[in-house]
């Protein structure tokens, strides 16, 4: 059955298409920017004109949609930028939405706040005697208001990726009240502390100016917590869950998918991005077979739909 191409096609159990992808962009402030990040070749952190630009080349390739990320123009301990009317992932939202090209796309605004604050933590921090807290609760506001923001600005989709307790809950309360109750949330329900975020937090400046990550993002080593946080995000409100990274945990996406009916994206982060594009660059892996199958690995682990940045070079390959 492996014997010719049509053959294989035939008896092939998983697909994989433009539409499963997910494009994240990273838009900040000035006019005609597009700054490449260093660490991730051929990703560029993009003013709002240019962020359009994309957004219409993603919906001639038939992307599934974007996941928009921000640098705002300054930062500060109660991460205004995250939730102001004219916040910069808010004023790309309505520049999209303004494209008769990029409309029809899915936008999902990411939802956290350590690209806003001073600090880079994802809440409120208070000072303790002998280190730092990252305050679960009053963070749970602020959270709140981004996503209602976000969602007045043009979002289809609200996604949360701070991980503190309860955020699902009041995001959805949040919503209800200010008229967004069609707005749906994809909450990064199991999101380990993992150094495959690295290259991201250039590209998206948020990396904690102190201390790490590990008081409120998860231990690699816990699939059954994953599981709880899963069911948690559920029971809050989450209409569909995000898992992350992807290729070191494609367990927990198995898992995930044994045991909810919603649907799962899994984000292939930018480690996992960066040290592919490395061994490219060395010649040390065969581009286009990699990257479509470190994609199809995602989906055959039960992914419904991969966040990647290659979703572009994949559609291409699809095509
Ligand atoms: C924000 C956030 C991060 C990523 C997505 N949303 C960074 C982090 O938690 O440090 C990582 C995405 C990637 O590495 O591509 N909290």
């Amino acid at each position: 059955m492996r014997r010719t191409d049509s053959l294989r096609a035939l008896v092939r159990e998983t697909t994989l298409e433009p539409g499963d992808l997910i494009y994240p962009l990273f838009i900040c402030p000035g006019q005609g920017v597009r700054r490449e990040v260093s660490s991730m070749p051929g990703v560029s952190n993009l003013s709002v004109d240019e962020a359009v630009r994309e957004a219409e080349e993603a919906a001639r390739l038939g992307l599934g949609g974007l996941l928009l990320f921000g640098l705002p123009e300054t930062k500060d301990d109660q991460a205004t930028g995250a939730y102001g009317h004219n916040g910069i992932v808010q004023q790309g939202l309505r520049a999209i939405k303004h494209s008769a090209a990029a409309r029809n796309l899915v936008l999902i605004a990411d939802v956290c706040l350590c690209e806003y604050t001073s600090h880079g933590h994802c809440g409120i921090v208070h000072e303790t005697g002998d280190g730092f807290e990252v305050e679960n609760d009053s963070s749970l506001n602020l959270l709140a208001r981004t996503a209602v923001s976000l969602a007045k600005a043009g979002a289809d989709i609200v996604a949360p990726s701070d991980m503190m307790d309860g955020r699902v809950g009041a995001i959805r309360t949040a919503l209800d009240a200010e008229d967004c109750c069609d707005t749906p949330i994809l909450s990064y329900a199991s999101k380990f502390a993992s150094a495959f975020y690295g290259p991201f937090r250039e590209a998206a400046d948020s990396a904690p100016q102190f201390g790490d990550r590990k008081t409120y993002q998860m231990d690699g080593a816990n699939l059954r917590e994953a599981m709880r946080e899963i069911d948690l995000d559920l029971e809050e409100g989450a209409d569909m869950i995000l898992m992350k990274p992807a290729m070191p945990y494609l367990d927990v996406i198995r898992a995930a998918r044994d045991r909810v009916g919603v649907p799962i994206g899994a984000y292939q982060v930018s480690g996992e991005y960066s040290m592919l594009q490395a061994a490219f660059a060395k010649g040390w892996l065969e581009r286009d077979r990699t990257v479509l199958e470190s994609l199809l690995g995602i989906r055959r682990a039960g992914a419904d739909f991969a966040v990647t940045y290659f979703a572009k070079d994949a559609a291409r390959l699809l095509a």
